[in-house]
């Protein structure tokens, strides 16, 4: 049955939804004196109206407390980023001194792989998806160099053979067997930017450990979007940012995961004072003793004023949970894919497979320049999605401040552009 394009049907899906209260915990953008239909939130999610309280509050205590700030009163700095590791392990699946948050994605990759890329002559190489986010291709491409290997042949880029440039698990496998004992790293998204195809963590951290490698995942479209269980998913690290889902605003300091089972390792880190342990920190020694656990990793004291934004997006998802704002973003996305199907098929084509998060990237049939004109109808209609070359537009329903009738709103503007055509 064709769902209705009816806005009493679209409130209908929400009413009954407690979790849909929860927008008016967020700034949502103005068009022409309305909300607009925001599906951003795997670029930059919107600003958690308790963000301001939060960075007043490091402000405040910084015009008051100044030096003292740090270990003084409420939200001390010299502890703060251990304000948002317990929340952040939940929304991760991840023990506490498994996740910290420090730095940005790109850079907290490259601290990693220097613990966790450890080429040799018989095991140089690392495997990624073609098409890659171009920012991890760089490091990972400049890693290897940095060690004296050759892209060329040390670094392994798997082609989608699925449709709509989807990856099978079936290829995965295929790549991972085939090049096993050549293999030093598996890094692999956790959600697909383009195609918004979510891949199993746990099954590519498995494939990857049977043939010797190290299992890294680049979670930026994953984090806050699916659930995770990195712990149990035996990942060996993670890295992700703050501010798609996560709603920490623009350069919001990034995330990373690292298995328990390397708390105590002694593999080489480049390492920095905050990275010490905390009790002999302050002893201000010339020899570097790692804290155990991620936090082992840091370089430098956080930027307070950087971390204060998270803190407001984390209480909200304390609030929701991952497993109710999953269960209603698949409420969401699968409107949004009805919706397509049923009133706009020979406009777009779902690139997305049903393993996916909240995103759905949409394929417009007429092409680019076609493309481009319903983007930027949707756009003077106030609906905002985002544009990826040549013909793609993406979609992302966040489950934390999007509604059932923002979603209608996206179908009926297309549709009014198509009656145009
Ligand atoms: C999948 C993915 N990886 C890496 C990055 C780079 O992030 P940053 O600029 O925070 O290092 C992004 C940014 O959007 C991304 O989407």
């Amino acid at each position: 049955m064709t769902v209705p394009l009816s806005e009493d049907h679209a409130r209908a899906l929400d009413a009954g939804d407690p979790l849909a209260a929860l927008r008016a915990g967020f700034h949502v953008p103005l068009h022409e004196g309305r909300e607009q239909a925001y599906f951003c939130g795997n670029s930059l999610g919107l600003q958690p109206r308790d963000a301001r309280a939060h960075v007043e509050e490091v402000l405040e205590k910084w015009a008051h407390e100044a030096v003292e700030g740090h270990f003084r009163g409420q939200a001390q700095w010299m502890p703060y980023h251990e304000l948002v590791a317990a929340p952040l392990a939940d929304v991760v699946g991840a023990e506490r001194e498994e996740v910290v948050a420090m730095n940005s994605l790109t850079a907290n990759l490259h601290f990693l792989m220097v613990s966790f890329y450890r080429p040799t002559a018989e095991r140089p190489a690392i495997l990624i998806e073609a098409g890659a986010f171009p920012s991890d291709r760089y490091a990972v491409e400049s890693q290897i160099r940095f060690h004296g290997f050759d892209p060329a042949t040390d670094l392994i880029e798997l082609a989608p053979d699925a449709p709509g440039g989807t990856v099978s698990m079936a290829a995965i496998e295929q790549a991972i067997e085939r090049h096993g004992p050549r293999l030093a790293l598996v890094l692999w998204p956790g959600v697909q930017y383009r195609t918004g195809q979510a891949f199993d963590v746990a099954g590519i951290a498995r494939l990857a450990h049977a043939a010797g490698a190290v299992a890294g995942f680049d979670l930026a479209h994953a984090v806050g979007n699916l659930p995770l269980r990195l712990h149990d998913a035996g990942a060996d690290f993670a890295v992700w940012c703050h501010y798609k889902y996560l709603n920490a605003g623009p350069g919001a300091v990034a995330g990373a995961f690292v298995h328990a089972r390397h708390a105590h390792t002694d593999r080489p880190r480049f390492a920095g004072w905050w990275g010490h342990e905390a009790a002999t920190r302050f002893r201000m020694g010339p020899r570097f003793a790692p804290t155990p656990g991620a936090e082992g990793w840091q370089l430098s004291n956080p930027p307070i004023l950087g971390l204060a934004p998270l803190r407001a997006s984390l209480e909200l998802f304390g609030r929701a949970g991952m497993a109710a704002l999953r269960a209603r973003s698949e409420r969401l996305t699968g409107y949004l894919e009805a919706l397509v199907r049923g009133h706009l098929d020979d406009v777009l084509e779902i690139l997305t497979p049903a393993e996916r998060g909240c995103q759905l990237s949409l394929r417009v049939r007429a092409g680019r320049e076609a493309g481009r004109a319903l983007f930027e109808h949707l756009a003077a209609d106030g609906v905002l999605g985002d544009w990826r070359e040549p013909d793609v537009i993406r979609i992302s329903p966040a489950p934390l401040y999007n509604h059932h009738a923002d979603v209608l709103r996206f179908a009926r503007s297309a549709l009014r552009w198509r009656e145009g055509q």
